[in-house]
């Protein structure tokens, strides 16, 4: 037990933590979960605290200056059944995400936090998500307690870290508590399942009992900077949402346009943000990183629609990264970089990290582990086939290691944003790209996103599912407030936004992929641009602008995507029409949805109608 709570004070104050409520918040939970000892950190002990995690085997080296971790078995992926959001008014009872009361859910956590932290340390994060100095600081700031030493050290990478971002806020940050618990027996999956992921958004107190994996554990990240911010938006007037956020310059014309756009977990953010043009299109296009996972938007004094990325690093997807599919995220992750691996396979003899989609798989099994931490070379002959890293294993490397990050990255005053896309993993139906240029349509095309779920989610893989602008796990607040507040934010813009929908994961019957995807997903947001400008017209369809073949530049495709491509540039109408009901039915869930998007709905049905006649 931490002994008195005056001593608490006193180690905060010492370590330059002068906020006397966060001082209040860190001493009223050491005192529940029962720590050893506390301790502040800042950016500056990445240093000395992956020595430490190195010296405790919670960490092994991937050659120089990178690291390897492995988590529980059991505790691999963001866990959305166990995910809470509760909040003090039954009004805000949604469909996603197990709303609760507040009162009774935080009285269960302080249960299971009770001692639960008992012989550890308790490290204090206080933390920004956003660039410092921007309009929207005074809801970005937190203090996210953890018991793990290896969530600081992703927090470090994910994330502003020092205690200057919280000492001159008073009571106004989040407060956020993590408590690991005994992986092992925490019934993960079964009826006892104990694991808790809670954010109470009107307290703005996050409280996540029980897993030690990025999604659920970087408090920082999914918890405030999706969840309690979405809350927090809707209450204050921006923006919170799971979108990644880039510029495209045509060198050309001398124009940028800065795109954000939703997918679902594990379905194209990161690789989108770190695209370079492909070779075939010379040097004539740039594309510039902001953000790969989270953007907060919002309408500035003179009207302008912005954006930034409240993040200080990627949490990227290892799996079929590569030299050819993103060559970027190779280049950010190389020894030096400081990048942690979680739950690829490891090499103990060589310090060499491999994943599925890595390039060839190495032939001398010699030292090789799976992401299990079981040796290769001994696999029973029935797991032969068995995946070497685990399909949601990822990287963690911060921004300024990422070689396409734009050099005003960290404004606080954001990007203008000019294009928002969105796109999952949907094998039929969905086109590359169709534009969408009226905003309650492109508010209402967000809200009936249907893509197939991905490991990102446990137990969800390919499951087909609506995910409201990809905010599905994320959303804080009921879906008919969620499309009226993005019906007011869109339109106080005077720089109105062209929405569009894109696919990059059409299939043909044996299963693969028809469009190339990764850099050459270019392609159609360069149309996309061109779109917006007047450069090109496109075809009206029912359901958006489709791009004329001509219109797209089509350099260096091979034969097969260009066979492909009359498939990729139509719509089955007969199929969408059948979609058309999934949505009526859908959306009938939310009560008073606004009557634009009903509208909306209505007349895109209208015209997929009036084509089949
Ligand atoms: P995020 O979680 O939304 O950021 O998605 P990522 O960019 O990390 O990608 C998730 C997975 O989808 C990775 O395994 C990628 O290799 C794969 N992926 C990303 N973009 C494409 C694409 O354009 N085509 C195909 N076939 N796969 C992609
Ligand atoms: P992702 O980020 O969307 O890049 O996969 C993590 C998550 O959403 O769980
Ligand atoms: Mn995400
Ligand atoms: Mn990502």
């Amino acid at each position: 037990m931490v002994d008195a709570v005056v001593n608490v004070a006193a180690v905060l104050e010492a370590a330059g933590l002068t906020n006397r409520h966060v001082q209040e918040f860190v001493e009223h939970w050491a005192g529940v979960t029962g720590a050893s000892s506390v301790q502040v950190v800042s950016a500056a002990d990445d240093e000395r605290l992956v020595a430490e995690a190195l010296e405790a085997g919670e960490l092994v080296p991937a050659g120089e200056g990178r690291y390897y971790a492995r988590s529980y078995v059991k505790d691999t992926a963001r866990a959305e059944e166990r995910t809470i959001v509760a909040t003090g008014d039954e009004r805000d009872r949604g469909t996603y995400n197990n709303w609760r009361p507040g009162a009774e859910t935080k009285e269960k956590l302080v249960e299971l936090m009770t001692g639960a932290s008992a012989g550890r340390t308790m490290y204090v994060i206080p933390y920004l998500m956003a660039p410092a100095g921007s309009p929207l600081d005074r809801y970005a700031a937190g203090v996210e307690l953890t018991d793990n030493r290896g969530v600081v050290l992703q927090m470090i990478r994910m994330s502003r870290v020092g205690a200057d971002n919280v000492n001159d806020l008073g009571d106004d940050f989040v407060r956020g508590v993590h408590v690991t618990g005994d992986l092992a027996n925490l019934g993960q999956g079964t009826p006892d399942d104990k694991r808790h992921f809670v954010t109470l958004a009107d307290e703005r107190t996050i409280l996540h009992f029980g897993s030690s994996y990025g999604g659920n554990a970087l408090l920082g990240k999914i918890a405030h900077g999706l969840r309690q911010g979405s809350y927090d938006g809707w209450k204050n007037g921006f923006l919170v949402e799971q979108f990644m956020l880039l510029g495209i310059t045509d060198r050309q014309t001398g124009r940028k346009y800065n795109i954000a756009g939703g997918f679902p977990s594990a379905s194209g953010k990161t690789n989108l943000a770190m695209t370079l043009a492909p070779e075939a299109l010379g040097d004539r296009y740039y594309v510039e990183f902001y953000g790969d996972d989270i953007a907060w938007i919002w309408v500035d004094e003179d009207g302008v629609l912005r954006g930034f990325n409240p993040e200080n690093g990627v949490f990227g997807v290892a799996k079929d990264t590569n030299e050819r599919t993103n060559p970027t995220a190779i280049d950010s992750i190389v020894p030096g970089s400081g990048a942690i691996f979680t739950n690829v396979a490891y090499n103990e003899r060589t310090q060499d990290v491999w994943w599925e989609g890595r390039g060839d798989k190495p032939t001398d099994l010699d030292g090789w582990l799976d992401w299990k931490g079981e040796r290769i070379a001994d696999r029973a002959p029935e797991h032969a086939d068995d995946p070497w890293a685990h399909p949601n294993s990822r990287f963690t490397t911060q921004l300024a290691n990422v070689p396409n990050v734009a050099k005003d990255w960290d404004d606080p005053r954001g990007v203008e944003i000019h294009g928002i896309i969105f796109g999952g993993r949907t094998r039929d139906r969905e086109p590359l790209i169709r534009a969408i240029t009226d905003v309650a349509e492109g508010v209402y095309d967000g809200l009936t996103l249907g893509a197939e779920a991905t490991a990102a989610a446990d137990g969800l893989e390919g499951v087909l599912r609506y995910d409201p602008m990809s905010m599905r796990p994320f959303l804080s607040y009921p879906e008919a407030d969620y499309a009226q507040h993005w019906l007011d934010v869109i339109g106080q813009a005077r720089n109105q936004p062209i929405f569009a929908h894109v696919n990059w994961f059409q299939r043909d019957a044996e299963g693969r992929f028809i469009w190339p995807g990764y850099r050459e997903n270019l392609r159609p947001l360069v149309w996309l641009m061109r779109l917006r400008s007047g450069e090109v017209t496109g075809v009206p369809s029912p359901v958006g602008i489709l791009p004329a073949r001509d219109e797209l530049d089509l350099a260096g495709l091979d034969e097969r995507t260009l066979a492909d491509l009359d498939t990729l540039l139509t719509i089955d109408v007969e199929r969408w029409r059948q979609e058309i009901g999934y949505r009526e039915e859908h959306l009938a869930q939310f009560d008073g949805l606004p009557e634009p998007i009903w509208a909306a709905h209505r007349r895109v049905a209208a015209a997929l109608d009036a084509e089949r006649e």
